[in-house]
């Protein structure tokens, strides 16, 4: 079991399977992209494998989710999503994309015993995409979306974050657009996790101006409390139901204290937090050929360190010296 100081249990694994990506989001990395991992650095599909077999199989993780960078940039993802499948016991498993090449690879992933996925979109119109992404992909987005609906990688979920100037007043449009595709909306406030150190808390559009936005055409009911679970996002009904819209308010109302996650960064270092600052290094202990059991144990020791909280509201707060498509959205 992965328990902390705090009695946190991590069950939910992240895993970023490359830190490059074909968009270049102005909340997460400059234009001309990132120093990327070098390929000997990342770990390859079998030590990804052996890493979440033990996670599943002598640490309690139960859900693991594939992120990146892009994850559909990794070759073999189909391959890594098959032999976690085949695991004792089964760990349900999901992706986080910008949704490019989903069209192409939603069918194998499925059959390869992918659950769902959640789809990056922050926008409904393709020149604003452009000036968001800095990429001319907006298409390839609804495609993908449309193409993992289909395939049955549902709830198909759709990540948005809203950037003044660009599309903050889009939240009711968004979710109009959710509503009539069936797809489960969440907005996520903008979070000090990019590469530029661009992120002011002044300049965010918070948790608060999403809902008051929204309820200028919906009617928002909250959703139970026990429905949230250790769930980032809090959900609200819309015009009563059936769909769902989520608001993950990581920075205004954190949701720490029921935090279940474990990170696996790229090059194999295990996080405790997003925000967290120390790592500890798997890779290495796998490439000594370490057993397994105490790949297990330094896992463990990582993750009864982790902090009560991402730190965000302390006056000495810094950010981590990743950005977040490093780390693993
Ligand atoms: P599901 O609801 O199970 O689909 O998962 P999810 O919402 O965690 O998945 P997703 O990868 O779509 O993450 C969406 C956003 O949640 C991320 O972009 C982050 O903004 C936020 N998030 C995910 N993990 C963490 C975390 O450990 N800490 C904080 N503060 N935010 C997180
Ligand atoms: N703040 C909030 N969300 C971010 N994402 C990427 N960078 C940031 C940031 N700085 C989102 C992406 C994706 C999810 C994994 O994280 O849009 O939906
Ligand atoms: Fe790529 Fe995701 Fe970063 Fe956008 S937020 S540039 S899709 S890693």
């Amino acid at each position: 079991m992965l328990i902390d100081t705090y009695g946190r249990v991590a069950t939910d694994l992240r895993v970023s399977l490359t830190d490059r990506c074909n968009l270049r989001c102005t909340y997460c990395m400059p234009e001309e992209g990132l120093q990327w991992l070098a390929k000997p650095d990342l770990l390859t599909d079998d030590e990804i494998v052996r890493l979440i077999r033990i996670a599943v199989t002598s640490l309690g993780v139960t859900e693991v989710r594939f992120t990146g960078g892009e994850p559909l940039l990794r070759p073999g993802l189909v391959s890594i999503v098959e032999r976690c499948a085949a695991l004792e016991p089964r760990p349900r498993m999901s992706l986080t994309t910008n949704g490019i090449g989903l069209k192409r690879t939603a069918a194998a992933l499925r059959d390869a015993g992918l659950d769902r996925v959640n789809v990056s979109l922050d926008t409904l119109r393709p020149d604003v995409f452009k000036a968001l992404t800095r990429r001319d992909r907006h298409h390839d987005v609804l495609d993908g979306l449309a193409a993992a609906r289909e395939a049955g990688l549902t709830p198909v979920k759709v990540n948005a974050v809203l950037m003044p100037g660009l599309n903050a007043d889009e939240a009711p449009d968004l979710l109009a657009w959710a509503v009539a595709h069936d797809y489960e909306l969440r907005f996520i406030e903008q979070m000090p996790l990019d590469a530029q150190h661009g992120w002011k808390r002044d300049g965010m559009i918070t948790a608060g101006d999403i809902l008051e936005s929204l309820r200028t055409r919906f009617t928002l009911t909250p959703e139970e409390d026990e429905e949230r679970g250790s769930a980032p996002a809090e959900r609200w009904l819309v015009d009563g139901g059936p769909h769902r819209v989520g608001v993950i308010a990581s920075v205004t109302r954190p949701f720490c204290r029921a935090c279940d996650r474990t990170r696996l960064t790229a090059d194999g270092q295990v996080r405790t937090c997003l925000f967290a600052r120390e790592e500890t290094d798997l890779r290495g202990a796998l490439r000594s050929d370490a057993p397994d059991e105490e790949v297990a144990a330094l896992w463990r020791r990582a993750m009864w360190g982790k902090k009560a909280g991402s730190g965000l509201d302390d006056p000495s707060f810094l950010q981590p010296d990743r950005p977040m498509s490093a780390i693993g959205g």
